[in-house]
């Protein structure tokens, strides 16, 4: 079979890698903590799981669902948005469900570029950024977020050429995987930016909902004029313990927000109507549940940083987000000091250079595992550094 130049130029999903280097060595025997994936290890909560179950016993829900979901969908998701960022959303107009945020990033980028245009990428990035511009023959430019400068990009340092050319621009806040946040001064920046090039821009917000003490990231939305050049993309998967159901939404610029919609519903034909109902009656939670889920990752959060510190991987305490972005000790590449402490020790996180050049130098690390087995993997780090 001769394959397209697409998939030949397609690296294989770092991730999906990853699963099956883990399951090789537990099949060896090892008993492997992985603290790669940011895939929440705490159940969905209980009254999703009712309203799921009993969405599944009527019917007219096993018939092929809506292509752009269920008006009540819209209407929660407009609620939800309104009472958790003051932003009004018109329900059919500025909001489209997904199967899960991840496809929504790779259509909204192939919504507004062409090939020979530019896409301006964070880097370190999430890689579907790269590849949802690239596979229609767009090309990156990568911005380097750096610790100096608090992981925001540089958009001073953007030679005039590149910008001419470029269409898009790429942000997420709270960042995966360098777990930095951005305040209003930095997202009024990037819209009056995109305003003055006429770009588009495209912000990930898949840990919106993942918090510490005080902290509430912010959507880019909130920012006047934002709702002309932006769309956002929010995921149930993390905020609601939820990354099995496949469902997140696009919200923002109708015309994008439209374009995404058109664009699916001739690739795919929905979203099960139960997981709809399920991710409505998640919204409409009270903010209890989120701060207790919040709280066990909070003691999760301060654990990971305080032991990673404790053994010279220097990191600090993020606001937001389910990673810990760590320091290499020096003497190692992030790939060598990652892979050397599997072999020795079953813990497994990811180089930071699996997201990009920048990451060289830093480990991402998941706290989407119990204390008892973060305060286990610290042990048994502690223990091969000594040797
Ligand atoms: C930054 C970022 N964006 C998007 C996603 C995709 O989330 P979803 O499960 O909604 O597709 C992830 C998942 O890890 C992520 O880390």
């Amino acid at each position: 079979m001769q394959l397209s130049r697409l998939i030949n130029n397609l690296p294989p999903y770092h991730f999906a890698d990853a699963k099956k280097k883990i399951a090789d060595r537990q099949a060896a025997g090892v008993d492997v903590i992985s603290l790669s994936m940011g895939d929440p290890d705490l159940p969905a909560p209980p009254a999703v799981l009712e309203r799921l179950w009993s969405a599944l016993q009527d019917p007219v829900n096993h018939r092929y669902p809506e292509y752009r979901g269920m008006y009540a969908l819209h209407e929660a998701i407009a609620d939800w948005f309104e009472h958790r960022f003051g932003v009004q959303l018109t329900p059919e107009r500025d909001i489209l469900p997904l199967l899960g945020s991840k496809e929504g990033l790779a259509y909204a980028a192939q919504s507004v570029l062409n090939p020979g245009d530019i896409a301006l990428i964070p880097d370190p990035y999430y890689p579907v950024y790269v590849t949802g511009s690239t596979t229609l023959g767009a090309q990156p430019y990568f911005l380097p977020l750096r610790e100096a400068n608090r992981y925001l990009p540089d958009l001073t340092a953007i030679p005039a050429e590149i910008i001419a050319r470029a269409r898009l621009l790429w942000l997420n806040y709270p960042n995966n995987p360098t777990a930095a946040s951005a305040d209003r001064a930095f997202f009024e920046e990037v819209v009056e930016f995109a305003h003055r090039h006429q770009l588009a821009i495209i912000h990930d917000m898949a840990y919106a909902e993942v918090y510490f003490e005080d902290f509430r990231p912010m959507s880019i939305l909130q920012i006047p004029g934002a709702s002309e050049v932006a769309v956002e993309l929010h995921s149930l998967s993390k905020t609601y313990n939820m990354a099995g159901f496949r469902i997140g939404m696009l919200v923002g610029n109708p015309q994008l927000v439209d374009a995404v919609g058109r664009l699916k519903s001739n690739i795919d034909s929905g979203i099960f109507r139960p997981v709809q109902y399920a991710a409505i009656e998640a919204l409409q939670l009270p903010s209890s549940w989120l701060e207790q889920r919040n709280a066990i990752y909070k003691r999760r959060r301060d654990l990971l940083v305080e032991g990673c510190n404790e053994l010279g991987l220097q990191a600090e305490k993020p606001q937001a987000g389910l990673y810990v972005w760590a320091h290499v000790p020096t003497g190692y590449t992030s790939r060598e000091f990652a892979n050397w402490l599997f072999e020795e020790t079953g813990v497994f996180v990811t180089p930071g250079t699996n997201f990009g050049p920048a990451g060289e130098g830093y480990l991402r690390i998941s706290i989407t595992e119990s204390e008892e087995r973060l305060r286990l993997a610290i042990k048994r780090m502690r223990e091969a550094l000594r040797k």
